[in-house]
């Protein structure tokens, strides 16, 4: 049987898009879950300005940087968002900024979101839209129960206005919920993003967790984040064992402790 194409986005990642044989399949709404610090903002920057090259219609919202710092981290990767917004081919929805401004939200109300990404969308143009919500856990915030009806709401409106959506959540190590909720079950693609701790440095790994009708890899991958470029794929994390085994060092603090206590008794 032959099975359908599907339309893929780039990701603006060329060794995450080999990862996904192509990229993100149109319309979908993918998850970017990981501690702070992890790179899913970057990863979002990386989106955009893929679909700027692309000439899609961009809308960024942002909840926990303003556009100021969305530009200014951007400009680090040389990718020019200014020009973009100036050119009509971007819109940034600074939802921290409040009062009268035309590209705000007056409340993080999911109500409010849509009817504002729609505005900017009809400003921007039809054809194919690139979404980035980063966060969208700032959204249901006050009321978690409401994640899954918020996202099954979300995606059902944003794939009619033919948006393809980064949707970004912090990571509860608590519960090991990412997206809040059961919201997870929803979205149609999750990337989690992850940091660890080698030798006194932070390494840092994405490990695409699901994504709907394509294969895709199902390794966990280190990457850096290089000033000037962005994020860049190193290749397969090797299985490790400190991964499952205690360090050398603490090791031996536990036979030198034990050795102690013999003598004493
Ligand atoms: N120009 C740069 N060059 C190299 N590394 C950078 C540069 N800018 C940022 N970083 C790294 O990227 C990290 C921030 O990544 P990012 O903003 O994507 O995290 P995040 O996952 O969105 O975090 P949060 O959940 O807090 O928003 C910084 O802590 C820093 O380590
Ligand atoms: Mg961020």
């Amino acid at each position: 049987m032959n099975s359908v194409k599907i339309e893929r986005l780039s990701t603006g990642i060329p060794d995450l898009d080999k990862l996904l044989l192509g990229g993100i399949p149109r319309g979908f709404l993918v998850a970017l879950t990981g501690e702070p610090g992890t790179g899913k903002t970057i990863a979002c920057i990386h989106f955009i300005a893929q679909g700027i090259k692309e000439n899609d219609k961009c809308i960024y919202v942002t909840t926990e940087e303003s556009e100021e710092s969305i530009i200014v981290q951007a400009s680090q990767f040389n990718f020019d968002f200014k020009k973009a917004m100036q050119e009509n081919k971007l819109i940034i929805i600074d939802a921290l900024l409040g009062g009268e401004k035309e590209w705000t939200l007056k409340s993080l109300d999911l109500d409010e979101l849509v009817s504002k990404v729609i505005d900017a969308k009809k400003k921007i143009g039809y054809g194919r839209g690139r979404l980035v919500i980063d966060s969208l856990s700032a959204f249901w915030l006050d009321k978690p129960a409401m994640s899954r009806r918020f996202t099954y709401f979300l995606k059902k409106v944003l794939s009619k206005w033919d948006f393809t959506t980064y949707a970004t959540s912090q990571y509860a190590i608590t519960t090991s919920e990412a997206f809040g909720f059961g919201a997870e079950h929803i979205a149609d693609g999750i990337i989690r993003f992850r940091r660890l701790m080698r030798e006194g440095r932070i390494n840092r790994y994405l490990i695409i967790e699901k994504m709907r009708q394509t294969e895709h890899s199902l390794y966990m991958q280190q990457f850096e984040i290089i000033d000037n470029v962005g994020i860049v794929i190193i290749g397969q994390a090797e299985e490790r064992k400190e991964d499952y085994a205690l360090p050398q060092s603490v090791k031996r603090k536990v036979l030198e402790v034990q050795k102690e206590r013999e003598k004493e008794l």
